[in-house]
């Protein structure tokens, strides 16, 4: 049941502290600082030389995000593909590697199919799922649950970050198994790791001013998402999920791809959501914003406290989210756009459940 919320949507939004602390607790140990498994794995992090991951929709953007944070702090290679695309690719792969799904229902066609794929050029089959009696669960031979519970609205969002918190504490266990960061440096990440709910939450508050900006943006035909490092996935997720269920045209472009072409689109008609908490991409993400601004598009400012004191554009919206380490933001980022879409759409008057020509699970390719 929906309980006192207007949508499923708006229900498993708000069910995201609790079911990320209870995905979470099944991989780290936060007594110990430490990220501990329930199982021992087929296949060690320690000798892998590459991951390969395969995923549709929203479950292909995590995917996205940890291939950042998989290169990045367990320095191991990541190749990454939506679905539909690498089972017909005849991609090379040596022996011995790791290939990981990502997937909500487990039944996704493509997904299985490049599952099967991988299986048969010899690679370690892992998963991450939240329908632990579903196909791909069981060809797997590592399964990693997402405790999300049931998500009942069409597009993803509950899903999503529990999928990203599996994915941080695999990172980090991949992190610690290749000697890149000492049990100092595990401790303070499980440490940041444990304060995502209470992040999550502050993040929900924010509900109401989104709500304001919402409430343009459902008056308008097209907007633009922008992003660098792990906010361009981000901005791929905010541009998915305002399609999905507003039916505004939106896409998404790596903040530095601005000037390679998608800026002719900018004028006065425009909005450009743009996401950028005060991190090392910051000032570089800001000066393709200001050349935007520079073109009278309508700016709104995904950023933190910090990001926001050093926003000197006066005529645009700047959502002020909490300060958060920098490898939760993916994950507390996800919150604002979600709630950019849903309010949007609800202000449109659409199927937010159940949009148009759409399934929840995908079982045709
Ligand atoms: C987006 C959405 C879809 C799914 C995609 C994969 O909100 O719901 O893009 O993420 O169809 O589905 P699963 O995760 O079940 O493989």
């Amino acid at each position: 049941s929906k309980g006192n919320y207007k949508h499923f949507m708006e229900k498993e939004m708000h069910e995201q502290p609790e079911v990320i602390q209870h995905t979470l607790s099944n991989y780290i140990d936060f007594a110990s600082g430490k990220v501990r498994l329930k199982s021992e794995l087929p296949f060690s992090f320690k000798d892998l030389r590459r991951i390969t991951m395969s995923a549709c929709g929203t479950a292909y953007i995590a995917g996205l995000v940890a291939k950042y944070w998989f290169e990045r702090y367990a320095r191991i290679p990541v190749d990454i593909d939506v679905a539909s695309e690498f089972r017909y690719r005849e991609a090379p792969m040596e022996e011995g590697g790791l290939s990981l799904f990502i997937s909500q229902s487990g039944e996704t066609a493509d997904t299985l199919a490049s599952l099967r794929y991988c299986r048969e050029n010899g690679q370690h089959i892992a998963s991450i799922v939240n329908v632990q009696e579903s196909t791909i669960a069981r060809e797997s031979d590592a399964i990693f649950p997402t405790i999300a519970g049931p998500e009942i609205g069409v597009a993803s969002t509950k899903a999503f970050t529990c999928q990203l918190s599996v994915l941080l504490s695999l990172v980090i266990l991949a992190a610690r198994e290749r000697g890149k960061i000492t049990v100092e440096e595990e401790a303070e990440l499980v440490q940041a790791v444990s304060e995502l709910p209470k992040f999550i939450r502050q993040a929900l508050k924010l509900s109401e001013p989104i709500t304001h900006i919402a409430r343009r943006l459902s008056k308008v035909d097209n907007i633009l998402y922008l992003g660098r490092g792990t906010s361009f996935p981000l901005a791929l997720e905010g541009a998915l999920k305002l399609k999905e269920i507003s039916y505004i045209h939106a896409e998404a472009y790596a903040a530095g791809e601005l000037k390679h072409g998608p800026i002719a689109l900018i004028d006065e008609s425009m909005p450009v959501v743009v996401i950028a908490p005060f991190d090392g991409s910051y000032e570089k993400t800001v000066s393709n914003m200001q050349e935007v601004a520079a073109r009278d598009g309508q700016i709104i400012l995904i950023t933190d406290e910090e990001g926001a004191k050093h926003n000197s554009l006066e005529d645009c919206d700047v959502v002020v989210m909490p300060k958060v380490p920098e490898i939760l933001s993916p994950i507390v980022y996800a919150l604002p756009i979600q709630l950019l879409a849903y309010h949007t759409a609800d202000f449109m008057g659409t199927d937010v459940d159940q949009p148009r020509n759409l399934a929840k699970s995908v079982t045709v390719e």
